[in-house]
């Protein structure tokens, strides 16, 4: 088992035969924006991504750095950034999971004209909640995004947690040729009607890591952010015993990961704590799993050799303060279905049986539906009206054979329910992975007055008809 891609599988034909074993100190501090005034410049630029002895890498990157600089700012307080486009073709920013006001939401021709090349666009809003965040183009995404556009977005609590340190790690999936630059073929048809753009190189923070060194007795808070295209995380950390404290930015009861893994879909997060209880000198790697016969190591936690920080772990709490969400009312809810369709392998449904799937690919790329209506673009009638100030259920069923990691723009909800059965903690979030042929319900109240994108966030399923509007009005 290597800790890449690129050194274990058999990559895309004339793919890079990186040998990543190339030792590379991770370095895990991010550059960091906290003034309130920030100004993020989206440029080609180039990175070490792979590493020594690779060449580097051309990106579209934030302020010439992938990933973009961390936002940091606190509970409450305003953030206000521009955003000016040095790229050759138009951009957007959009704040994943920020409740802000529509104008603010970076959608092209929804929310926003899109910024032209050499045009500066402000962003300027209120963060009610505290939390984990993310920011990234709305604009040819299964491009942009998979070049390098993305970028933390972090709210921090009122009152903090007691920890050691507090970090974050960018999660991304690369599709590397040999020469190390980004393959082209985004938006492929094989990507869009299947598991999306899977890459051969994962970076954390825009680095092909090693180790990660840790003082035994330390806690560390560890905000994990997916800013992949398609690829799902599923990270077994071993005796290091996470406690997943957030989803998406929202807190949750503390607990270990229910299947002993901290499973992330492109654009979730999920905040945890770990107590470093083990040894100097020990050293523990973090296995991704998700893909069972594809498991490769991701980093390798590594003791110092240094007496320990204290000898007790710490007792404090670490149950994060409630956000200020509104609570949905169950019993009074509105209730509406959603079903997702299409794509390849048995997954032709609904709208996707309209001319065959072949015909459909050739007619425009459209391969996957919601409630049987590929997405056309932002003219089209919305999927579903919601009554401004009620509350409402969602049943999102899942018709095809791929995962799919659902978003609603504006608002976060609860998970109340998979495949018809309660969860445990109702969880809040913003994007929500659905399995094959599995359905999930989720309440929240529609506050938030506008038309919102709500899609699955597989670039390259967006792209190619999983998308649609939700109009709150
Ligand atoms: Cu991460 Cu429509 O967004
Ligand atoms: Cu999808």
């Amino acid at each position: 088992m290597s800790r890449t891609f690129i050194s274990r599988r058999t990559m895309l034909k004339g793919g890079l035969g990186l040998s990543l074993s190339a030792a590379l100190p991770l370095s895990p501090l991010l550059a960091q924006i906290s003034e309130p005034n920030t100004a993020l410049v989206a440029k080609p630029a180039r990175v070490a991504l792979a590493g020594e002895p690779h060449p580097e890498t051309v990106v579209w990157s934030y302020n010439g750095q992938v990933p973009g600089p961390e936002i940091r700012i606190r509970q409450g307080d305003r953030l206000t950034f521009t955003v000016t486009n040095r790229l050759g073709e138009v951009t957007t920013v959009h704040s994943h999971g920020i409740r802000m006001p529509h104008a603010m939401d970076g959608v092209p021709h929804v929310t926003q004209k899109p910024i032209a090349p050499g045009e500066t666009f402000t962003y300027d809003f209120d963060v009610p909640d505290a939390g984990t965040y993310w920011y990234h183009p709305h604009t040819n995404s299964a491009e942009q995004i998979e070049r390098g556009l993305a970028g933390p977005l972090i709210i921090e609590e009122r009152e903090a947690i007691e920890v050691d340190r507090d970090m974050t790690w960018v999660l991304d999936d690369w599709r590397l040729s040999a020469d190390a630059a980004v393959a082209g073929g985004f938006g492929n048809a094989m990507d869009a009607g299947m598991a999306g753009r899977l890459g051969n190189t994962v970076t954390i923070n825009g680095k092909v890591p090693e180790t990660f060194e840790v003082r035994s007795g330390e806690r560390i808070r560890l905000r994990l952010i997916n800013t992949a295209n398609a690829r799902i995380f599923g990270l077994d950390f071993g005796t290091l015993r996470p406690r997943i404290i957030a989803y998406d930015g929202q807190p949750v009861p503390p607990h270990e990961p229910q299947s002993g893994l901290v499973i992330l879909g492109p654009a979730m997060r999920k905040d945890i704590i770990i107590d470093m209880v083990g040894e100097p000198d020990q050293s523990v790697p973090i296995i991704d799993r998700f893909y069972p016969s594809q498991a490769y190591r991701l980093i390798n936690v590594v003791y110092l050799d240094k007496p320990p920080l204290r000898t007790r772990p710490l007792t404090s709490s670490i149950h994060l303060p409630a956000n200020t969400m509104p609570e949905p009312d169950i019993e009074r809810a509105e209730r509406h279905d959603v079903e997702f369709g299409g794509g390849m392998m048995g997954g032709m449904s609904g709208g996707m049986m309209d001319g065959g799937m072949m015909g459909r690919m050739m007619n425009g790329g459209k391969m996957w539906t919601i409630n049987g209506v590929a997405f056309d673009g932002p003219a089209m009638a919305p999927l579903l009206t919601l009554a401004l100030g009620r509350s409402h259920i969602m049943t999102l069923r899942n018709k095809t054979a791929w995962y799919h990691p659902i978003h609603l723009h504006g608002h976060s909800f609860r998970v109340i329910a998979r495949n018809g059965k309660t969860t445990r903690y109702r969880e809040w979030q913003d994007t929500v992975l659905i399995p094959p042929r599995e359905s999930v319900d989720i309440a929240f109240v529609a506050d938030n007055p506008g038309d919102w994108m709500f899609h699955c966030h597989i670039a390259e399923h967006l792209a190619s008809g999983m998308m649609g509007i939700v109009r709150v009005t």
